[in-house]
């Protein structure tokens, strides 16, 4: 398609896995988003560590640099997309685009959780825009959703998986058998994993995304680090398979839900119910799950990492930018104002049911110390479930336990009870329930 329209020209900074996604599909679907756009969008310079590198790109070789400046000082550029993952040197690079009057789009939730407040207060400064739809979720339209299309409810609560690589890992586990490592690398290669891949098991990325969901949805602004974080990396096939028994999958769930006025947060392995949307959703996928006043609850899900799903975000930040639309949601949903108040996150205490796996001797008297503590602890059992010792008795055992529905404080202290006491072997492991 030709448009009389004056092209916008867009420098793209980073040329990584996203970054090469964004100019492939600006420039393969150049008909398709002028038409969206209204106008032609051309991808004007891009910024790269390595420009001698061939990525199989459609860029001239003098249109490539190292140097931001290129972008930067460009006055023909209105619109940069910030691609370049981690603080710094992303964290000057964005400070640089805003105070060169460039309306910036990024994908860098990192950049954005822990330096949110005062970039988003240097752009309101500058006149300029941020929009990050591609920093949460990769290809899912979260950001929108929340911040525009919901914005006439109170919401009550968001269950999130918000990490591909993680998820892809604990699928490929329960489906093929497959061992941890092994599919960790598989994630690597296909380019879903952060360059640190620790921070996808470990559960920092999930929270980083929950922060920033959290503020657009509740209007606080909660620092990723105090939010409680548990990782994937102590899931192994036998808890699995205990899961599965009691008809449950294991998943790295985010969670933000509102209660007397405080924000209950989290992120932490957790077993989701076969069938329930969280469950089904598998290898890189992410889903998201919203409870909003008027709308009830509503179901997001769509691929989270790779190239084109997060491509696809930044792109469609880029036209919204181009048309506009950035720069009302910028200005009208607050997000991330520096002066906004600091959650009160409500302890980690939430009413959920519990899943127990605790290693016991095998004698006598044992299962009755173990019911007997959590009874102490006011917590009322659902089920338990001893197999038979493969060995002799007298050996090690898994006793899995399934709680009704009870505080995180009072559960937590009742396994602290149990992990001291002379009946058991090893640390208990204990995952929240989610049956809807
Ligand atoms: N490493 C991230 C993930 C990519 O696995 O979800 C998108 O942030």
């Amino acid at each position: 398609m030709t448009s009389s329209a004056k092209p916008v020209r867009v420098g793209v900074v980073g040329l990584g896995t996203v970054g090469s996604g964004v100019v492939r599909l600006l420039v393969e679907s150049a008909d398709h988003i002028t038409r969206q756009a209204g106008r032609p969008i051309l991808v004007e310079r891009a910024v790269c560590r390595d420009p001698a590198r061939d990525r199989g790109l459609r860029l001239p070789a003098d249109r490539v640099s190292t140097d931001i400046g290129t972008v930067s000082r460009d006055s023909s550029i209105s619109v940069a997309a910030l691609l370049v993952g981690g603080l710094e040197p992303a964290r000057s690079m964005m400070v640089e685009l805003l105070e060169n009057g460039k309306d910036v789009v990024t994908a860098n939730k990192a950049l954005l959780a822990e330096h949110g407040p005062e970039l988003f207060e240097l752009a309101r400064r500058k006149g300029r825009s941020i929009a990050f739809e591609a920093a949460v979720a990769g290809g899912i339209p979260i950001v929108a959703a929340i911040g525009e299309c919901l914005a006439a409810n109170r919401i009550e609560s968001i269950r999130g998986i918000l990490n591909g690589t993680s998820n892809f890992i604990l699928s490929k586990m329960e489906e093929d058998g497959a061992g941890y490592a092994e599919v960790l690398q598989l994630a690597q290669a296909k380019g879903y994993a952060e360059a640190d891949p620790a921070m996808d098991v470990d559960g920092t990325d999930a929270t980083q995304k929950l922060a920033i969901l959290a503020h657009l949805a509740f209007g606080v602004w909660v620092p990723w680090g105090e939010i409680p974080r548990t990782g994937i990396e102590g899931v192994d096939s036998d808890l699995m398979s205990h899961a599965a028994e009691l008809g449950y999958r294991i998943r790295l769930v985010a969670v933000a839900s509102r209660s007397d006025g405080k924000l209950a947060m989290r992120v932490a392995p957790t077993l989701v119910k076969i069938g329930t949307p969280l469950a089904e959703t598998r290898g890189a996928f992410n889903a998201v799950s919203i409870v909003g006043d008027a709308v009830g609850r509503m179901f997001f899900h769509g691929l989270g990492a790779g190239q084109m799903p997060t491509a696809s975000a930044v792109v469609a930040d880029i036209i919204d930018t181009v048309v506009g639309r950035a720069a009302i949601t910028f200005r009208t949903t607050g997000v991330l104002d520096a002066d906004s108040p600091a959650a009160r996150i409500s302890g980690i205490d939430m009413t959920e049911k519990h899943f127990l796996r605790v290693c016991v001797n095998d004698r006598p008297g044992v299962l009755s110390r173990i019911t007997g503590i959590l009874g102490e602890h006011g917590i009322s059992i659902a089920s338990v479930i001893q197999h038979d010792p493969s060995g002799a008795a007298g050996g090690v055992v898994p006793l899995v336990i399934m709680t009704h529905a009870c505080g995180t404080t009072a559960i937590q202290k009742a396994v602290a009870h149990i992990d001291a006491s002379d009946v058991v072997s090893g640390r208990s492991v204990c995952l929240s329930v989610l049956d809807d």
